[in-house]
């Protein structure tokens, strides 16, 4: 048996070290699919993705800005510029939004799992394609301003913010634990 995996070299990379080319349009599609592929219970689909590129991300750079702005008053301009900076880091962003239903069966819990699960592939399916990836939140992730601005509704929740576009950097093997360190056997 072969002792690698594709999936064992995937890692972050830090989001001012993504850029242009992003994942066009068509392989959006094909890394949104794999993100779809996610294990749901009762076939909710209970996630849905917004994607930022050009121009938008300076509409997300002003959102970050305000929100900040409300949460503290009184940001010293330095952090509050560095924070609207985030979003133009990186030529695309994809919010990956949990979209929850009420359902005597299937608790929330598991929706957001699920809505993880599909974040979790889109990495996957990234570095699969040779794009890098990173998955942020922060508090703007929490924050209802934020989320009003993107057009979320009150069952709705940020997954997280996926930074994508091609690395700058080599980085390093990233350390994976032993796997006997979270392994046990019950018997
Ligand atoms: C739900 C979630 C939220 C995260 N939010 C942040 C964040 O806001 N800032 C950050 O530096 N890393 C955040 N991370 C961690 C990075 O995505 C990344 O996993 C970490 O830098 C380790 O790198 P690796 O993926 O190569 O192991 C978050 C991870 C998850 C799963």
């Amino acid at each position: 048996m072969n002792d690698s995996l594709k999936h064992l070299d995937r890692h972050s990379t830090p989001a001012k070290a993504l850029t242009e080319p992003a994942p066009d349009d068509r392989q959006l599609r094909l890394i949104l699919k794999t993100a779809m592929s996610a294990p749901d219970h009762g076939r909710l689909h209970p996630y849905r993705f917004i994607s930022i590129r050009g121009q938008a991300r300076h509409k997300l750079s002003e959102v970050f800005g305000r929100a900040i702005m409300q949460r503290e008053p009184d940001v010293d301009p330095a952090y509050l510029k560095k924070q609207k900076d985030k979003p133009l880091r990186s030529p695309l962003i994809v919010v990956v939004v949990a979209h929850l239903i009420e359902s005597p069966k299937i608790p929330e819990i598991e929706q957001m799992l699920s809505a993880g699960a599909a974040a979790q592939n889109i990495l996957l399916a990234s570095n699969a394609l040779g794009f890098g990836s990173i998955w942020l939140t922060g508090d703007n992730a929490y924050d209802p301003y934020v989320c009003g601005e993107l057009g979320l509704a009150e069952n709705e929740r940020i997954i997280g913010f996926i930074y994508l576009g091609t690395p700058a950097l080599e980085i390093p093997p990233r350390p994976i634990p032993e796997v006997s360190t979270h392994l046990s056997h019950w018997e």
